[in-house]
């Protein structure tokens, strides 16, 4: 069964651990996380941005399969449904077909305007027991077409949405999305101990996980980061597989592809990037 983020992020905080939210696309990638998550007793989050559900042809799809999913593969680790940068429709259209966590990107509207569709996710994701995640200063690169420059959050904003009654906040401090740029002045560690200072307890989250080198994500999660979004990386690994593959000519005397022997390759390597993150983000064995 589906579960809210909240427990698992609370005590990926308290435990100094963060869980890694893994973006997923099909269902090879559904199910290789999975599998991951249950071989290292890891917690999980499985990301859906409101481009990779459409291309799922829709929000109840993905609850279907995945809910299928964890029953057929007796998956026992606690698992999340997150969608990821949600629009507020989008929000109440996962929380109307069974996500058990949204977030609310609520980043590029005034502050103001933030603060009042927040309260409004923040009541109806409690009456029905989804975590909510709320977004302060926008992460850069591109995610689904929309383009950030990769700000810094104000502390007192992050407070004021922290205050709301969310479960768990992403910060802006210099991180972007997709690959990082050469000339990257890295994570303003300045900029997150500041916003942790507000915030107190709440679990914080740190979007663009890939590319992010091994001792920025053990700093971030010594000062409260509790959840690691990944997407690019995973990608970037079933691409490579996948052309490996059909480069390898490994076509069935010239009847083609299987797409289940094509699919393959891709999906043992999204395993192997989801291990090696959860062994760095410290999360085996927690579940
Ligand atoms: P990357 O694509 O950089 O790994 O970021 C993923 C993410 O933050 C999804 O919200």
């Amino acid at each position: 069964m589906l579960v809210s983020a909240r427990d698992m992020l609370e005590k990926a905080r308290e435990g100094k651990y963060a869980v890694g939210q893994f973006n997923i696309n099909n269902l090879e990638w559904t199910k290789s996380i999975l599998l991951t998550a249950e071989e290292l007793k890891s917690p999980v989050i499985l990301g859906v941005s409101e481009g990779a559900g459409k291309y799922m042809t829709g929000y109840k799809t993905v609850v279907g399969m995945v809910n299928g999913m964890l029953e057929e593969l007796k998956i026992t680790v606690p698992v999340a449904l997150h969608l990821d940068h949600g629009s507020y429709d989008g929000c109440l259209k996962c929380i109307e077909a069974g996500f058990s966590s949204v977030m609310f990107d609520g980043s590029h509207y005034p502050i103001e305007e933030n603060v009042a569709k927040t309260t409004e996710l923040v009541a109806i994701c409690k009456d029905k027991g989804l975590s909510l995640e709320a977004e302060v200063g926008s992460i850069g690169g591109e995610e689904d077409g929309v383009v950030g420059a990769g700000e810094c959050a104000d502390p007192d904003e992050c407070k004021a949405i922290a205050d709301l009654g969310i479960d768990f906040l992403a910060a802006g401090i210099g991180n972007i999305h997709g690959k990082y740029p050469e000339n990257w002045a890295g994570l303003s560690f300045e900029t997150l101990a500041a916003v942790k200072e507000k915030v107190g307890d709440m679990p914080l989250v740190l979007h663009g996980g890939t590319g992010i080198p091994a001792d920025m994500i053990k700093k971030a999660i010594s000062l409260g980061v509790a959840k690691i979004n990944v997407n690019t990386e995973c990608q970037l690994a079933f691409a490579e597989a996948t052309r490996k593959y059909i480069e390898a000519g490994k076509d069935q005397q010239g009847k083609g592809f299987d797409p289940r022997k094509l699919l393959a390759p891709g999906a043992e390597a999204i395993k192997a990037t989801v291990k090696e993150k959860m062994e760095l983000f410290g999360s085996v064995g927690k579940a």
